[in-house]
């Protein structure tokens, strides 16, 4: 029988908990393959395997997730170092560039795994991707509510014959726009990514 996309998903969440050792200051991530790694701290938590762990959620949803869980949590007010954050994504390149936030969370998820020793992405295979931005599909830019399609216009406006290009110079144009929070491109900040494919797991490091 082959793999559905969820176990791939647990599979690759599984992996990733691996690295987590007692005493870390943890990033958690949002989104169907982060809630398993979640799920799983939360185990080896309860089961007294792991101790001492400081949680900071990436959304309020992990955040409900983690307290249901019984994880202590923090944020990077008090813990502005962490050990280790891990979380899914929506693409990954061969470069373990990402794209991240159609899931509705990457400003959070931004500020917290830039400000990770390791950053550790969890995918299936069907996450893989040539390059950034080649999957057709919409790069997640949030921006703020005023005069919103302004911005949006003028965002278009950037990407008009649809070739994103460099992918530092595309992010360095879309964060000089006023009216622009942050985008979806995580660039140079994954350590590694655990994938699971129907033939195993692969761990990329950078
Ligand atoms: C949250 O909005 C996103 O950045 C997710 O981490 C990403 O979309 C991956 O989500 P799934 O694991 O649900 O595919």
């Amino acid at each position: 029988r082959l793999l559905t996309q969820d176990e791939l998903k647990k599979i690759a969440a599984y992996k990733a908990v691996e690295f987590v050792e007692s005493g870390m200051v943890l990033g958690l991530g949002t989104g169907s393959t982060a809630k398993y790694a979640v799920d799983r701290i939360g185990e080896l938590l309860r089961q007294g395997k792991l101790n001492n762990i400081i949680g900071i959620p990436t959304s309020k949803k992990t955040h409900e997730q983690a307290v249901s869980l019984g994880i202590p949590l923090s944020d990077l007010d008090s813990h502005p170092f962490l050990d280790l954050a891990i979380d899914g994504a929506d693409e990954v390149d061969p470069y373990l560039n990402l794209v991240k936030g159609r899931g509705g969370s990457l400003l959070r998820e931004k500020m917290v795994e830039g400000a990770c020793k390791k950053f550790v992405v969890i995918v299936d295979e069907s996450k893989l991707v040539k390059h950034v931005g080649a999957s057709g599909l919409a790069i997640p830019v949030e921006i703020v509510p005023f005069c919103w399609k302004f911005t949006a216009q003028r965002l278009q406006a950037l990407f008009e014959d649809a070739d994103i290009g460099d992918l530092k110079a595309a992010s360095d144009a879309i964060l000089r726009l006023a009216g622009v929070v942050e985008h979806g491109m995580f660039l140079d900040m994954a350590t590694t990514v655990i994938v699971a494919g129907e033939l195993g797991i692969t761990v990329k490091n950078k």
